[in-house]
Order: structure tokens, then sequence, then C-alpha cells
């Protein structure tokens, strides 16, 4: 985008429209300033048919494709918007870079280490591309207060985040469906904990790690390694520690929460998953409806996220200088392909201990 096309939108294409990408081409087309959805892209007709019907009706004009190479050659489409399967996303960030496209990737950045490091040296040839992984709990604003009082000294030197990330229990199979492409409970779900432990102790090296895990109700992961519920352990450099703790299991909803303790104090971010402020007194003593899923729990975080990114790729390619600064605080605040990198390293040192019952040197 050249400078003097700065009032012009950013035109986005959405790649994947399952559970997820279409809550962020709904964002993208409505609640994001300076964006535009240009494009959808999904192989599978019911995600094009969703798109044809709900899209449109709102009043947004956009093209639609079947196969991503045919998205990444549309030149109107400035960036692209990865939703896809976590294996598909490292040769798909490394396409989109070479056609000239930003891009914002779902996390992981992908489920393999080597991968993952191979996207972030074909993204150094490409500086002038915005690249950023979606570990959106960074923009939530509870977590994003607790990371600025961190910053600020509230509690000391922080040097223990404890981090959970616990799913509704879905009866029907879905965990056991999305098994094959999730790469297990530690790199699907531990890996946004993993991100917030670094994010929040200055992002220290990872040096050894332990996993366990338990099958509790669904038997079907047991074929592909993986469990429904996770324990870990991570220690890092200079005397920094993690805990964390998965479950797929949860019978009163998503309760994702996490603690990070200082030398001189603690802050504790979400322990009680309320959906909202209502508290119901009845026979049974006093209770709260729980968040039932983590859209519901974390919908401001994807819209700030997106917003942020939107307006850090506005901002290199042309625009005021008040933005750029705003931008270029957003950008800071994602995680980097470094970032994911590491977030990967530590998930995939994860899975091996569960595998092997060992302890994983890093
Ligand atoms: N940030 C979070 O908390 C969070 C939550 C859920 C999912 N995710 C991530 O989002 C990604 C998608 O997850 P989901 O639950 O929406 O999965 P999903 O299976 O529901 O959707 C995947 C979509 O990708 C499409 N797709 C497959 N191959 C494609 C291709 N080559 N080109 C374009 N589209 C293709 C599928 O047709 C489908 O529409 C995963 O990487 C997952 O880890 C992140």
């Amino acid at each position: 985008m050249q400078a003097n096309e700065r009032a012009r939108p950013l035109r986005v294409g959405v790649a994947g429209l399952g559970r997820l990408g279409r809550r962020h081409a709904l964002n993208l087309a409505f609640r994001v300033p300076g964006a535009t959805l240009a494009a959808v892209c999904s192989p599978l007709e019911d995600d094009l048919a969703w798109a044809r019907d709900v899209l449109p009706e709102i009043g947004c004009d956009m093209r639609l494709y079947r196969d991503y190479a045919e998205l990444l050659a549309d030149t109107s489409v400035d960036a692209v918007w990865l939703v896809t399967p976590s294996a598909l996303h490292a040769q798909q960030i490394v396409d989109a870079l070479r056609a000239g496209k930003h891009v914002f990737c779902e996390k992981p950045l992908s489920l393999d280490v080597a991968e993952c490091e191979r996207v972030v040296e074909e993204a150094r040839r490409f500086p002038g591309q915005q690249v950023t992984i979606g570990f959106m709990r960074r923009f939530d604003p509870s977590y994003h207060d607790a990371f600025s009082k961190v910053r600020a000294g509230a509690i000391g030197r922080p040097f223990l985040v404890r981090s959970q990330t616990c799913d509704l229990n879905d009866p029907d199979g879905f965990f056991v469906r999305f098994a094959p492409t999730s790469g297990g409970i530690f790199l699907d779900c531990t890996v946004h904990d993993i991100d917030v432990a670094r994010w929040l102790l200055g992002k220290p090296r990872a040096t050894r790690v332990f996993a366990a895990g338990a099958v509790a109700l669904h038997e079907g992961l047991r074929q592909f390694g993986d469990v429904d519920n996770g324990v870990a352990i991570c220690e890092f450099e200079g005397g920094k520690l993690a805990m964390f703790y998965a479950s797929r299991t949860m019978a009163h909803g998503n309760d994702t929460s996490s603690e990070v303790i200082g030398t001189a104090g603690a802050l504790a971010i979400g322990h009680v998953p309320r959906a909202n402020r209502v508290e119901i007194y009845d026979a049974q003593g006093v209770r709260s409806v729980c968040t039932p899923t983590f859209f519901d729990r974390f919908e401001e975080a994807f819209l700030i996220e997106a917003q942020a990114f939107v307006a850090a790729v506005r901002a290199r390619d042309g625009g005021e200088a008040g933005a750029a600064e705003d931008a270029a605080a957003g950008a800071g605040q994602g995680a980097t392909l470094e970032d994911a990198l590491e977030a990967t390293r530590i998930g995939f040192a994860l899975r091996e201990s569960l595998r092997t019952g060992q302890a994983v040197t890093l």
C-alpha cells in the first residue's frame, strides 16, 4: 500500500470459516475500523453457503474462493487472516508472504518446531509485511491490566505463573473429532498458557518440562495419544516457573484463568469464570452462570486483537503519526513469530513428556 492510499481500508481475506473463522469474518466485516472483508476462502461448500447467506444479507461485498491459491492471487487482498487447521498454518503463512500479503494467523504457529523455525526464517525476507500470531489473551482487558501492573512493579519481581485452559465437556465427541488436527491438548490449549507465562515473566527461556495426563471421559482420544486432562510444570532460566492445567471435561463451562506470583504480591486473572455480574440466590445457595465457551470468555479480546492488527498494518503502510504510535503499541502487544515459535517448542516438549513419561530438557 502506498502512502497516498492511507485513507483506503485494509482489504482482508479470511481463510477458514469453521468454528472460529466465522467469528473473525464477522468482526472484520462489521466491527474493525479501517478494515474491509474483501474475500473469504474455504474448501467446504457449507462454509461458503454460510458466507453467502450471512455476509451479503448484512451488506458485505466480498469474493468467495474454494482454493487458497486463488485467494493469494487476488491482488486486491492486502492481508490474509488464517483460521485454518493448525497443521496448515506454517506453509500458508510462507505462501501469503511470498504473495505480498500481511498475515494474521491463529495459534499455534505450527505443530512442528522445525516448521516454526522455517517461517521465522522466511519472514525475515519480508520485513515490510506484518505477521502476528493470534494469542488473543494478550488483548483481553483483564490480562492486559495484569501485564501492565507487573511491568509497573506492582508485585515485585514475578517468578511464578499458574495458568489453565479448561473447556466445557462436549458429550457429542467434538474433541475426539478435533484431535487428529489439533496437535493434542498441550499444543492446542496449553499453548495459550505457555504464551501468557512467557509474556508475564518477561520472556524467559524454558529449560525443562514435565507433563502428565489422564483420560477422564473421552476414550476416543487414546488412539491419537491425546488426553482430556493434562498437567505440566515448566522451568525457565533465572529460577522462574510455570504450572499448567488443561481440560476438555469441565461440567460448568469454559474456566480459563491465570495467576502471576511475585516477590511482593500476586495477581489473579479470572479465577471465577462468571458469564456476567448476576448472582442467583436460591435453595442451592449463591452462584453465577459460567462462560459457556472460549469465545464467550474472550469475545472482546478477539475484537481488540483484530483492531490492533489492522491499525498496525495501516500505520506501517503510511498512516498518520498518532495512529502509528497507537498501532506500534498494539502491534507490540501481540505475539511475534519468535514468541509463537517458543510456545510451540514448549508445547511440543510437553507432548513428548506426556508420551515418554520423562522430563524433557530444552
Ligand atoms: N485463539 C483461540 O482461542 C482459538 C480457538 C479456537 C480455534 N483456534 C484456532 O483456529 C484454527 C481453526 O480452528 P477451528 O476450531 O475454527 O477449526 P474448524 O475445523 O472449525 O475450521 C477450520 C476451517 O478451515 C477450513 N480449511 C481447511 N483447509 C483449508 C484450506 N486449505 N484453505 C482454506 N480453508 C481451509 C475448513 O474448511 C474449516 O472451514 C486452529 O488453528 C485453532 O487452533 C484458536
